[in-house]
């Protein structure tokens, strides 16, 4: 009997294998290395040593002090805390939240339940490439707004937003900004001092770390409500026993997208750009969704004149 090739994996926004290099990387924590990096005692040192490693390779991509990244379970739970953490801390001042129609449901979901304790949830809509408008942040800012909570890049579309603007004018406003960057990781510049964000998440599983890890960049000078109650890990904010073998996947898979990241950005788009002129040599009417400019290079979403999503998908 022939053996038949597995399908190609297009789904690199959903998720990505691991890296063969964070795989190596990994392997001392899930075989020997069993230690709790709390602990004062000869089997923490490793451990411990390798969590702080890997908090300076994740700030290294995203150019801020090691002491700004706390580690998470994900991308979802990056974007609960950061979110509630925010509402929470800021509840005296107001209780306002500004962000877009087209977040994730990590993101959207968090706003309806603080909507059930009172905030108010202002929901951007985006023009026909996806696009959030810094005008329409700015007209929708209120004396009671206390986080802009906008995507850097969606999942779908893969359409780029103007953070570094909106940034600008949460500054202004002396209101704190937040970017859910679950997908930009890796595939193109994330360095927070040029976004200008208070905060910013990051998740393993999209950029070829182990599934169930994430990170929080929180400002120095940014002050959320802790998150996890416990014994004080993760500079106090979120308690629990640190997923070393994760954490430890996550901080080389964050120090080879920063090192590849110019070449790796240039091989996507090109990859992109074949896939898209194969079909559009092949079928003729296809149409790219998103921005044509300001989209992330992995991604490709086509339209396909008179078919339907499901029909294609079936
Ligand atoms: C934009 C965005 N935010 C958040 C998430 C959730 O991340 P995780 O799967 O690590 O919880 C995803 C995952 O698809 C995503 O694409």
């Amino acid at each position: 009997m022939s053996q038949m090739a597995p399908p190609i994996y297009l789904d690199y926004n959903g998720t990505t294998p691991m890296d063969a290099h964070v795989i190596e990387a990994v392997r001392p924590f899930l075989e020997t290395e069993f230690g709790n990096p709390s602990s004062s005692h000869w089997y923490g040192i490793v451990p411990k040593k390798a969590v702080e490693t890997a908090r300076r390779q994740v700030a290294g991509l995203l150019d801020c002090s090691p002491g700004e990244i706390i580690f998470t379970s994900g991308g979802t739970e990056s974007n609960n805390h950061a979110i509630t953490g925010i509402a929470c801390a800021f509840r005296a001042k107001g209780n306002h939240i500004i962000t877009s129609r087209i977040e994730h449901p990590a993101v959207l979901e968090v706003c309806r339940f603080l909507e059930g304790f009172g905030f108010e949830t202002t929901y951007i809509p985006v023009d026909e490439q996806g696009l959030v408008s810094e005008s329409d942040v700015e007209k929708s800012i209120r004396p009671e707004t206390v986080l802009i909570t906008i995507m850097h890049a969606n999942n779908e579309v893969g359409t780029i937003q103007p953070i570094e603007k909106i940034s600008r004018i949460a500054k202004e406003q002396g209101i704190v900004m937040y970017t859910d960057a679950a997908q930009s990781i890796g595939k193109i510049p994330t360095q927070v001092s040029k976004l200008g964000v208070d905060l910013l998440s990051i998740a393993g599983h999209k950029v070829y770390a182990p599934k169930g890890i994430g990170a929080l960049y929180i400002r120095q000078s940014t002050t959320p409500e802790k998150f996890c109650h416990g014994a004080g890990q993760e500079m106090g904010l979120r308690a629990g026993t640190e997923n070393v073998f994760g954490i430890v996947g996550l901080g080389k898979a964050c120090e080879i997208a920063a090192r590849d990241l110019k070449k790796n950005m240039e091989h996507m788009k090109m990859l992109r750009d074949r896939l898209y002129d194969g079909l559009f040599c092949e079928l003729g009417q296809i149409k790219a969704n998103g921005h044509p400019e300001k989209r992330l290079p992995n991604t490709l979403s086509v339209a396909f004149k008179g078919l339907e999503a499901n029909r294609i998908l079936e």
